[in-house]
């Protein structure tokens, strides 16, 4: 017996020297020291032993025992330590490595359109959306300008080069008649979006450019409603009181139609090249909304009248900024844009 357990520590010694990890080292504790293991059968033959033999082989059993767990549980650590000293060297951070990343921001254009989104649901608009390749029918058909109406000259746009029906949206309009045509009346929406024109571009002309629309449709909507609204926005929008002034203008889609200008914020009313030395900008059109849209729109404008308006962004977010070139917004000019 005594030889028996001479033999499992020769063994247990040869083995060791073989073991290189953890995983290893838990099967080799398995084999020795486990409930099947080496050591655990000899001790099984314990029980057929003299009482003295039995005394003598147990002690040494057992101290046998303790010394391999105690080599065993050395090499555990001796195991972990190596594996944590290793994730520290793979995982080091250096934390005077200068932090460089260039983290991107909010367009002003964006940002004041989430502003604008803000106020208006706040008075209980919806924010929708439209097509930005709009079909002729609804660019301009449906907003009361028939095919051979002058009106079409002011809104030059850009045509698929092979069919003439789809129409890079001139303006946010015709979503006023897709949503008259979705939910119906009563109606409270604001239309944020892009537009395109062919156009001649300068200092507040661009080819592609952002306008909200607004819509109200209820019963007895009248223009004190809309200058009313009118007002909310821009005491939102600059914070302190603009100097507007109303004069009549020309929509099909309203009627009456009015020109909302406020004093040009960049020259004071002096005149400058943004308000074409008059002092004054043209920022909202509006009016109400003609019977014949409201008719496009299937709601029958004996019951509904309403008002509309489209803001020019570009030009809003320009006097709010004091920006003098409508070409900075999509220039990609990181020295204009990083100012916001
Ligand atoms: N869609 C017109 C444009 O882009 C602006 C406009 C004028 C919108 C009057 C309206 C409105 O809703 O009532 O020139």
């Amino acid at each position: 017996m005594a030889d028996k357990l001479e033999q499992v520590y020769i063994n247990f010694q040869k083995e060791l020297g073989a073991i290189k990890d953890l995983k290893s080292l838990q099967d080799f504790e398995v084999k020795y020291l486990g409930r099947k293991g080496e050591l655990t059968k000899i001790l099984r033959g314990i029980s057929e032993l003299s009482a003295e033999e039995k005394k003598l082989i147990g002690e040494k059993a057992n101290n046998l025992k303790n010394e391999m767990a105690g080599i065993i549980a050395a090499k555990k650590s001796e195991f972990q330590a190596e594996k944590y000293s290793g994730l520290a060297q793979s995982e080091k951070i250096d934390v005077t490595v200068p932090y460089s990343r260039r983290v991107g921001h909010i367009h002003p254009i964006s940002k004041i359109r989430i502003e604008l989104e803000q106020l208006f649901r706040s008075m209980g608009f919806m924010v929708l959306d439209g097509p930005q390749l709009e079909s002729d029918w609804y660019n301009f058909e449906a907003l009361n300008i028939p095919e051979h109406h002058p009106a079409r000259d002011m809104q030059d746009t850009f045509y698929l080069a092979d069919n003439a029906e789809w129409v890079l949206r001139t303006h946010t309009s015709p979503v006023q008649v897709r949503a008259m045509q979705k939910y119906g009346a009563p109606l409270r929406a604001i239309v944020p979006g892009r537009a395109f024109r062919n156009e001649a571009t300068d200092a507040s002309h661009e080819h592609t450019f952002y306008q909200i629309e607004g819509l109200m449709i209820d019963k007895d909507i009248s223009i004190a409603n809309l200058v009313a609204v009118m007002k909310e926005l821009l005491s939102g929008i600059f914070q302190r009181d603009i100097e507007v002034r109303l004069r009549p203008g020309y929509f099909p889609f309203v009627e009456p139609g009015f020109e909302l200008d406020i004093k040009c914020l960049i020259c004071a009313g002096k005149g400058c090249s943004v308000c074409k030395h008059n002092g004054w900008v043209e920022l909202l059109p509006c009016g109400l909304v003609h019977p014949n849209v409201l008719k496009y729109g299937g709601i029958d404008p004996k019951k509904w009248t309403g008002f509309a308006f489209g803001l020019g962004l570009d030009r809003l977010v320009m006097m709010r900024y004091g920006i003098d070139d409508i070409r900075y917004f999509h220039s990609g000019d990181l020295r204009f844009l990083e100012q916001f």
